[in-house]
């Protein structure tokens, strides 16, 4: 089967700049009302497969839907469907791919090859989360909810902080900072680092958080690893706790992809800190994840 697919987005390197900043400017006039949405999406479908858990990311692509029109074909986990019978993840996105929705949202593990199964598919595939490979639209939004709170990405300096090497939004970091100008440094336990950083490390929180326009707080990936000290030595030394805050400038910003362990890598009290954006940039998710989609319906992108 031949594809029409080189529309998918699945990285952030293989993205333009122009389309990141088109992007941004949609994003900019839907939340001013100055974009014409009715009706573009009316009588189109879109599919959003998310064979692992996911709330945010999900549910704001099935908000970006309902406000284009489109009907979103969800399928959500892997229960009540023919993966059960023992079908494929890849025969069950080609099978959907065949019912012709106008893009594939995508969130799985590193076991799909995206990359392969986008040359084999008609609709573009967006990643909604890729194993620990990328988060594509949640660098986007976050770099949208810096644009929109800092005036520009352009120069700004990024402290994320935590578990990085597991960490499918870092990889996305590294990748969009290239395009947009900022620049991200790390600062977590040895454990939680990439082994060859390919940016700068702070070995202490309160030197990172000085150097900061923006401090994002990652989720420790519990699942993912085993903790090789405390949950309480974790947040004493790299929690974003009103104490470790201090440090931060009182014009940054602090940032979260959510979800959160509160009490670990985020006190709940920090959330009600005149700094946080966390659940700006989960209205920001919206704002890209439309501007993304109509961008897609309309052909511009
Ligand atoms: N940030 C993010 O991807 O959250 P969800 O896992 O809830 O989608």
């Amino acid at each position: 089967m031949s594809s029409r697919n080189n529309k998918s987005i699945l990285d952030l390197l293989s993205l333009e700049k122009n389309k990141i900043d088109s992007l941004f400017s949609t994003a900019d006039k839907i939340a001013k009302g100055e974009l014409s949405l009715d009706s573009k999406g009316f009588g189109k479908t879109g599919a959003l497969l998310f064979f692992e858990a996911s709330t945010r990311t999900r549910m704001s692509f099935e908000t970006a839907c309902a406000r284009l029109g489109i009907h979103p074909l969800l399928l959500d986990g892997k229960s009540g469907t023919s993966l059960e019978k023992g079908e494929t993840l890849e025969d069950t996105v080609l099978n959907v791919d065949a019912m012709k929705p106008e893009f594939l949202v995508i969130r799985c593990g590193d076991d799909l090859d995206l990359k392969s199964l986008s040359q084999k598919v008609q609709s573009p595939i967006l990643n909604a989360g890729w194993g620990k490979k990328g988060h594509p639209t949640q660098a986007l939004l976050d770099a949208y909810t810096i644009r929109r709170n800092l005036g520009s990405c352009d120069g700004k300096k990024v402290l994320i902080v935590g578990d990085i090497r597991h960490s499918r939004v870092a990889a996305s970091h590294f990748e969009l900072s290239q395009k947009l100008g900022y620049e991200v440094a790390l600062c977590g336990p040895q454990d939680f680092l990439p082994e060859n950083p390919p940016v700068r490390v702070f070995s202490r929180l309160a030197e990172g958080l000085a150097w900061a326009d923006a401090a994002m707080a990652l989720r420790v990936q519990l699942e993912r690893h085993a903790v090789k000290y405390s949950l309480q030595d974790y947040r004493d030394q790299y929690g974003f706790t009103v104490k470790n805050l201090k440090h931060l400038s009182s014009h940054a910003l602090i940032m979260h992809p959510g979800p959160i362990n509160q009490g670990t890598e985020l006190d709940s009290e920090v959330l009600q800190d005149s700094r946080s954006r966390i659940l700006e940039q989960v209205s920001n998710g919206v704002l890209i994840r439309q501007s993304l989609i109509h961008g897609i319906i309309s052909g511009g992108f």
